[in-house]
């Protein structure tokens, strides 16, 4: 059955490593995924968006990381990505997830207190694990939208008291990482120092990192190659993530990798087989593509495998 993401993180933070949190969309997806995590023997988080959730329909998700949890026997975290209603943590809660994020950023610092205080009040008393957020990302997702200028990093003077009058279990913070595939316009750069802070304002404590994706320029290339059009296209260093993992990033958040992994392996197909038709010839290669690229994650970024 499913777990709260709270014994994961506990061992993660001791182990200096991250657990992967990818988001699924269809049973594709979830197969690639949770297939390289059972032969990586690695512990997981699967994570719904609002958009994800209105694409393929709440009970089809559930369902699907429930098979998945019987195929693989892993310990394995369904949980809801940038929650932004207190009314959705709530379905979610209610409806099986058994972990939410409550996404409140974009608020003012006593109103994001409030409305994240208020899920994990309802979140806790059903044994459902709460994921907060600190500072706002840039970056263009559907529901996630938020400008470069609007984009701020964490202020580590403001955790502490956060995380005491919320009671969240873990937190995310900002610290210049983006959503979506065009991360850097120059070189990328992490802020190391504020995530030192943070952690040295909150011992023990699981950090969360969004907008992990490296855009792995494989894949990237190969969409250009076939008819895309990417220009410019960057992610975060490889180098940067393991960094993060060793610390007290916990949670690491990957989407956009396993989107350009698919769509690159669907075009190249495309372009190889003009008269195949059959979506099974077509969606059976990307999904070993997302398998490959999470098999890469957990072993050579992460280093969550053999955990589980
Ligand atoms: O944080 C954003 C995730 O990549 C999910 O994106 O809202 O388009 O499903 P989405
Ligand atoms: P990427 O766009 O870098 O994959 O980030 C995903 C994410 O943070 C989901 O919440
Ligand atoms: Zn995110
Ligand atoms: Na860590």
């Amino acid at each position: 059955s499913l777990v709260t993401t709270t014994e994961m993180f506990k061992k993660a933070y001791e182990g200096g490593y991250a657990i992967g949190a990818f988001n699924v969309n269809n049973m594709e997806i979830i197969q690639g995924i949770t297939e390289a995590a059972k032969e990586e023997k690695a512990p997981l988080i699967l994570q719904v968006s609002a958009g994800a959730r209105k694409y393929a329909n709440h009970t089809y998700l559930v369902k699907l990381v429930e098979a998945a949890i019987q195929e693989t026997g892993l310990p394995i975290a369904l949980h809801l990505d940038h929650g932004d209603t207190f009314e959705l943590c709530k379905s979610c809660i209610d409806g099986g997830f058994s972990s939410v994020m409550i996404d409140g950023s974009h608020h003012s610092f006593e109103e994001n207190i409030k409305l994240t205080k208020q899920v994990v009040d309802y979140a806790h008393d059903k044994g459902v694990t709460v994921e907060g957020e600190l500072g706002r990302l840039a970056g263009i997702e559907d529901a996630v939208n938020v400008s470069d200028k609007d984009a701020a990093f964490t202020d580590p003077d403001e955790v502490e008291e956060f995380v005491k009058r919320t009671g969240v279990d873990s937190l995310a913070i900002a610290i210049g990482t983006s959503h979506g595939a065009f991360k850097f316009k120059g070189e990328a750069k992490l802020r190391f120092d504020i995530l030192e802070e943070v952690q040295k304002r909150l011992p023990g404590f699981p950090i969360v990192l969004h907008g992990a994706s490296s855009v792995m320029p494989e894949y990237v290339e190969i969409i250009n190659k076939f008819g895309g059009s990417m220009p410019g296209a960057k992610g975060v260093p490889e180098d940067m993530l393991r960094q993060a993992a060793k610390m007290a990033v916990c949670k690491i958040n990957i989407d956009s990798d396993l989107r350009l992994a698919m769509t690159a392996t669907i075009r190249k197909y495309f372009a190889e087989n003009p008269s195949h038709f059959d979506p099974r010839q077509y969606l059976g290669p990307a999904r070993t593509a997302i398998k490959e690229v999470v098999k890469h994650k957990l072993v050579n970024v992460l280093g969550c495998n053999g955990k589980a």
